[in-house]
């Protein structure tokens, strides 16, 4: 093929920074690379592959000539020109929610899932950063196993709620430094922009990712529920999910309870996890070896580690999940896909 134009939808942000840096290692051959943000940061510039390139404001005809748009500038952006992009022959990867449970959309995690690329209509969903890093774990262990059930409660980074957010948390922080009383800290983006009431996220845990809907449940711990689902491509597996942020710039934590059909040893899981694509096992009790969130900072793979069976249920394993949701949970992810379908021969 000839080489591919690529665009990036919200090239200022957390999540488009990182998609910049992924496109400038990966093995796509580059043709122009157009970096799409709102009016105010049109006119700004930055650097790729070394060149000083200009961003430049979305608008609909943005995506003439264009290949591959990679979307990352939240749902109602995506739900506006995605389907624009599509229009003007372009493949979408997007990175936000608003076509995940779309029957038609393809919802993928290469490493689980990559043949429902082939059914893509133009536009391929990235699946939400605490879900992909789950997948990686927990898909070998499916194969192997059987998967029955699934109960997990995520440690997520502030990162995943955009630059805004960042700027927040470091701010709050800056206030304990200062000895400023807690009610002069400013809280006016977590733990949900459009929810009513706003928290500090410093030296705190809030147990509300997104807004609340159905059941008790955030729509962050629906997306878990939903997805998983849709990505293992099995309706009966049992899934709950407790979303909870908490103070760490980067690196998605998940502590994830498991029923599987089959039995296996502690041994056993760990040969499953260390011969997984895109997983590494870190799991060494004795020389107090396990994932952490700091160390996932900048790596593509999905960590896991303080597996162990439950005391009570046979079938019962916990683990340890951890990745950087900026990469595995977003841009990587984005990317992969876009590589795996160019190996595919999808882009023709
Ligand atoms: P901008 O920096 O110009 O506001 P984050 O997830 O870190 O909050 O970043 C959101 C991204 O979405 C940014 O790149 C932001 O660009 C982009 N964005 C927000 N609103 C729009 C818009 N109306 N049109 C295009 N891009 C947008």
């Amino acid at each position: 093929m000839r080489k591919m134009n690529v665009a990036i939808v919200g090239a200022t942000g957390a999540v488009g920074t990182q998609m910049i840096k992924m496109l400038e290692n990966s093995s796509l051959p580059l043709g122009t690379v157009k970096f799409l943000a709102s009016k105010r940061s049109a006119g700004k510039q930055l650097s790729f592959k070394g060149e000083t390139q200009t961003i430049e404001e979305l608008v609909p005809d943005s995506f003439d000539q264009i290949d591959l748009a990679l979307f990352s500038a939240g749902g109602g952006i995506s739900a506006k020109f995605a389907p624009e992009a599509v229009k003007r022959g372009a493949v979408v990867v997007d990175n936000t929610s608003h076509f995940r449970m779309d029957p038609t959309v393809p919802l993928v995690v290469p490493e689980v899932n990559p043949e429902a690329l082939r059914e893509h209509h133009g536009i391929i969903a990235n699946p939400n950063c605490s879900t992909i890093q789950m997948m990686v774990a927990l898909e070998p262990i499916r194969q192997a196993l059987g998967l029955k059930r699934v109960i997990v409660s995520t440690y997520q980074a502030v990162s995943g709620a955009g630059n805004l957010a960042i700027e927040e948390l470091a701010q709050q922080t800056r206030d304990f430094a200062a000895e400023k009383p807690l009610d002069e800290w400013e809280a006016s983006i977590l733990p949900a922009s459009g929810d009513k009431k706003h928290y500090p996220l410093a030296f705190n845990a809030l147990p509300q990712i997104d807004v609340f809907a159905e059941g008790g449940y955030t729509n962050e711990e629906w997306k878990m529920i939903n997805e998983t689902k849709k990505i293992m491509g099995d309706d009966t597996i049992r899934v709950s999910a407790t979303c909870v942020r908490i103070p760490v710039m980067s690196g998605h934590s998940e502590s994830v309870y498991i029923e599987t059909e089959k039995t296996a040893t502690v041994a056993e899981i760990q040969e499953l996890i260390a011969n997984a694509p895109g997983a590494v096992l870190e799991d060494d009790p004795s020389q107090q070896i396990y994932p952490q969130a700091l160390n996932s900072v900048g790596k593509k793979e999905t960590f896991v580690g303080r597996i162990r069976k439950d005391p009570d249920e046979e079938t019962g394993v916990h683990l340890w999940v951890v990745s950087d949701n900026l990469l595995k949970g977003a841009a990587w992810n984005s990317v992969q896909i876009a590589e795996t379908m160019y190996e595919m021969n999808l882009f023709e």
